[in-house]
């Protein structure tokens, strides 16, 4: 009988290839990240979140006339059926906004008009459709639970800017609406990660989009994956000043099952990309805001985590949560705009996956014991 920790059993499946991608590369050791072959570094730095919207469900960036036919579409999809509004105001104010999101993700399901579509042209609508509702399920939720009325989607607002306008109420400064666009954009797409391969499984089954997403956002909420971005603002305010940096990390460190939030990360083995360009946008929202404490306490925990014998560096989760905690954002929406902006990468998957599909199903390596006999009742 096989032991655990078997040798040739892949643990987690690192490094495991499970299937054939065009949609996105990284290179772990050097720190680069491609959507659809355009580095991430470009994209942030030039395209909107529609623009990746494009390129990520259609394999290409979109020339002006299909930029202008997706925006079109995502403000063709807005507005939340009354049903999947009731889900929102049902929940309990004491509920986890990751729950009330896939719940509401679930209950889009049931008011597709035509879920059964499986026409390349109904995955395009259903993705769009739930690109579209995303940021306004989260935006309900998160007014809801503050007991103040929801903001309807606001028709001359591209998606980043609308999504910050739901939550507020009011029309976002064109700094704030730039920083979230950039966030969507970096956040859209990382290849097999463990939501991504939490939809590609269920679509692999023949199931159908709502379900493949809706269980892909129970994978993200974890705190070893999107998670992570509400537990690194956590810390920085339980560290709460610069000074208490060092004395708080030896001795969390100490303990070998301690897991800083925000880094280490199971493909780079270098520093995150997109943490080199939400590192920027941190700063820059700190010196806007007036106060860059956040940014400095999580630069100097960067620097002392890469000083370290075995270095860990920050992961795309690291800078994001100064980032939004400085645009006046409260922590416990950072893993649904995660979800915001990734249900273009899981809907790409899905539609990859269905275009070229075999059943996911891995082998286990069985440690129990077999033909073992058989006890009756009376003898247990
Ligand atoms: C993302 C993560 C799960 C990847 O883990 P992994 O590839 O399985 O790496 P491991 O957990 O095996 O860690 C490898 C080593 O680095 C250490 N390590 C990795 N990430 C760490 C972290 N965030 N804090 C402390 N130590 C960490 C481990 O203790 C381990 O050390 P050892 O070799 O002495 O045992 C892990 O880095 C982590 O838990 N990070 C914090 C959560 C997070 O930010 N998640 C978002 C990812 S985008």
């Amino acid at each position: 009988m096989a032991e655990a920790g078997t040798p040739g059993v892949a643990y987690g499946l690192r490094g495991v290839v499970v299937d054939d991608t065009r949609i996105c590369k990284i290179f772990g050791e050097e720190g680069r990240l491609y959507y659809y072959g355009y580095n991430i570094l470009e994209l942030a730095e030039r395209c909107s979140y529609e623009e990746v919207v494009h390129l990520l469900l259609k394999g290409r960036l979109p020339n002006k006339s299909e930029l202008a036919q997706v925006i079109k579409d995502i403000k063709g999809a807005r507005g939340l059926p009354y049903g999947v509004r009731d889900v929102i105001k049902s929940a309990p104010k004491t509920s986890i906004p990751m729950d009330v999101l896939r719940t509401a993700a679930s209950a889009l399901a049931l008011t597709d008009p035509d879920p059964k579509d499986d026409t390349d042209e109904g995955r395009y609508r259903k993705a769009i459709r739930l690109i579209a509702q995303f940021p306004e399920i989260v935006a309900m939720d998160y007014r809801v639970r503050r007991g103040e009325e929801p903001v309807a989607p606001h028709d001359d607002l591209g998606h980043a800017a609308n999504f910050l306008y739901m939550l507020h109420g009011t029309e976002p400064g064109k700094d704030a609406a730039r920083t979230m666009d950039v966030a969507l954009v970096l956040h859209a797409e990382h290849s097999f990660n463990a939501s991504t391969f939490t939809a590609r499984v269920i679509a692999a089954t023949l199931s159908d989009m709502y379900s493949a997403v809706a269980g892909a956002v129970g994978a993200l909420k974890g705190p070893l994956h999107g998670g992570a971005n509400e537990g690194v603002i956590k810390t920085l305010l339980e560290i709460g000043e610069p000074a208490n940096i060092k004395p708080w990390l030896e001795k969390k460190m100490q303990d070998k099952s301690f897991r800083l939030m925000g880094f280490g990360h199971a493909v780079y083995k270098t520093l995150d990309p997109r943490a080199i360009v939400l590192k920027k946008y941190s700063k820059k929202t700190g010196e806007e805001r007036g106060t860059t404490k956040w940014y400095e306490m999580s630069e100097q925990i960067e620097q002392m985590m890469k000083g370290r014998e075995k270095p860990l560096y920050p992961n795309v989760d690291f800078y994001s949560a100064s980032t939004y905690y400085m645009m006046g954002l409260p922590p416990e929406i950072y893993t649904p705009i995660f979800a915001v902006s990734r249900v273009v990468g899981w809907a790409a998957h899905v539609i990859e996956q269905i275009t070229h599909n075999k059943l996911i199903r891995p082998a286990a390596n069985y440690i129990g014991e077999v033909d073992k006999p058989f006890v009756a009742m009376e003898a247990r």
